[in-house]
Order: structure tokens, then sequence, then C-alpha cells
């Protein structure tokens, strides 16, 4: 349905195919799509066999006591439209990603601009264990133990200045090692940003691991962030580059569909996607549905950063 001739395709149409999806893997979690489970990643594979590097990671206060989603949903269950569309298209597609070497630019306006080794990064600060629920935009959740350390560790370091409003978070895009930005999906690289008060706030996590071992290629190897009272699509992966900014970021999905996808993005079950409701959400593997919270359960936390805001206004 998605996949016609590359020209053929505009942003409207991928939604649909996104619920399709979704219908798709309620059917196998109800068990009716047994044979769909013999499906592993070949990026979840080849990152259990490189050991634990986080395993002893501390445990962060700022976890959620809920069950976590069983690591093989969480692998195989993505979205990363650079490997292509479809649910399991990063679990079958991804092992073309190479997440080493790596760089990252840290740049814009900011005193210090610095372009990281992905290894150096990684040693800046303790890395923790946070459980995050994950909300997307699609109406779907998880739990998620993910292993990183404040972004804001890595900011300060890049001293940004007074001009720096704003943080703009860029994936790589190389379609020799992503076979979906071949086509004119999105307007590539994906591109993310948050305001900089959002950026240094201490549940905006810079993450390099799931699950105590190293990002899977699917879940956006060797470093994404992770904002978790954003739709999760805020929560850009494979990140090259961040780049300080004195005007708001212009992101890939307010780009494809500005209607749709606003710059904040917040979890809010009170604004309706103009296609459907956020009022409900279904936690993968689980039943039924579940309330959406607002701020995705993260308001005491954070609902502040938006005070005199009109969350209809800046969706
Ligand atoms: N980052 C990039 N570069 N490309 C993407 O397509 N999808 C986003 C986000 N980050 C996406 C991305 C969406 S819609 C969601 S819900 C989360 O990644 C999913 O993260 P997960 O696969 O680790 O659960």
């Amino acid at each position: 349905m998605l996949i016609r001739r590359s020209t053929d395709i505009i942003p409207s149409e991928i939604t649909p195919r996104a619920l399709f999806e979704d219908r798709r893997a309620f059917l196998r979690d109800a068990g009716l799509f047994a044979a769909g489970l013999a499906v592993t990643g070949l990026g979840a594979r080849a990152v259990q066999a490189q050991g634990k590097p986080f395993a002893g990671a501390r445990k962060s206060p700022l976890s959620v006591a809920e069950a976590a989603t069983p690591f093989k949903d969480v692998t195989t269950y993505n979205n990363f439209y650079e490997f292509g569309t479809g649910k399991d298209d990063p679990a079958e597609r991804a092992g073309t990603l190479k997440p080493r070497p790596w760089t990252i630019s840290v740049e814009g306006e900011c005193a210090k601009p610095k372009r990281w080794d992905i290894d150096e990064l990684m040693k800046l600060a303790a890395v923790e264990e946070r459980i995050y629920r994950l909300r997307c935009v699609e109406g779907w959740s998880m739990v998620i133990p993910w292993n990183g350390f404040p972004l804001s560790e890595l900011v300060k370091r890049a001293e940004p200045n007074s001009k720096a409003k704003y943080v703009e978070f860029v994936t790589l895009s190389d379609e020799k090692q992503m076979p979906g930005v071949r086509l004119p999906v999105l307007d590539w690289p994906y591109v993310e940003g948050l305001r900089m008060d959002e950026a240094m706030h201490p549940l905006a996590l810079l993450t390099f691991g799931l699950y105590g071992d190293l990002l899977p290629n699917q879940n956006g190897a060797p470093v994404r962030i992770v904002v978790p009272w954003k739709y999760g699509f805020k929560s850009a992966k494979s990140i090259v580059r961040i780049r300080f900014t004195e005007t708001e970021p212009k992101t890939a999905w307010n780009k494809a569909i500005p209607s749709e996808y606003g710059f904040y993005s917040n979890v809010n079950p009170q604004v309706d996607h103009p296609r459907w409701s956020q009022a409900k959400e279904r936690r993968i593997g689980e039943f039924g549905k579940r309330a959406t919270l607002m701020f995705n359960g993260y308001g005491e936390q954070v609902a502040s950063l938006y005070a005199g805001m009109d969350l209809k206004k800046y969706y």
C-alpha cells in the first residue's frame, strides 16, 4: 500500500499504514499471528552477543514502578523510518547500520563546540538505568529500561551562549546503511528539536543502551535521546549532530504534516490528533486500553515548563 513508486508516496499515507501495522501487532499479541513470533531482529541478536556493558548501572529514582515491556517487543516493534515504515522493518533491516566508529558533532551557538567520539562520550558521566514510559503518537505504549545519562551533562560541556534558545538533533542519513532514506517518505535527515529548558530537564536522557546492553541498531544505536513526556517521535535515534540554535528547529514530522505534528508534541490526552483521539493507549502486551496520562504521567516534574502556554495551540 505504501511502497508503490517512490514518487507516489505522500506523507499523509504514512499513518494509515502505521495503524494497519498496529492492528497486525494486536493480532500477534493475541496469539493469532504465532508464525510472526519467529522473527527476531539481526540487530537484537548481534547486540546480545556483545555482553552487557550497563548491567550494573545505578538504578535511577526517576524510574517508573511499572512492568517493563519484554525485550523482544522493545526490539522488534519499532518505528525507524530510515529502515522502512513497517513495525518489523527496523529489526529485519537495521543490520546494515554501523554504530562504530561513530562521531557526534556538538555545534552552533556555544563556546565549546566539539566532535565527540561515541566511546569517549559514553564515559562523560555515569550511565544509569532509567525505566521510562514511551507513548507513541500512534496510540501504543511501552515501558523500557534505558541506559544513559542526562542530556544536560553534554549540553553544559558545550557552554551554550545567550543566543542558544533551542537544541536540534540530527539523525544519520546514509542510504548505504539505511535503505529507507532512498524513499522520500520524510525530508531526510530526520531532525528533532527541544527548547533549551526542555533539553536541560533532568528527565531528558542521552541514551546508549537498553536492558543493560548497548542499543540495538533498530532502537537507535549508538546514541539517541529519550524525552519521556513527549510523543515517541521526539526521541530521535542514531544522532550524528546536536546544534544549538536561536530559532525553533524545523523538525522532520512538522515539515511533513504541520497540521498533525507540532514542535512541542507533549503527550496530552486532551488534545486529539486531527485523525484520532489521544485519550487512550494500548500498552504493548496488554489487552484492552488504558487512559493516557497528561505529559505521559510526568506532569509533576515537567508541567512548570509550560506554565501559561496554550497547549492546544502549541501541540
Ligand atoms: N528517530 C529516527 N531517526 N527515525 C524514526 O523514524 N521514529 C520515532 C522515534 N525516533 C524515529 C525516530 C518514533 S515515531 C518512535 S515511537 C520512537 O522512535 C520509537 O523508539 P523505539 O523503536 O526505540 O521504541
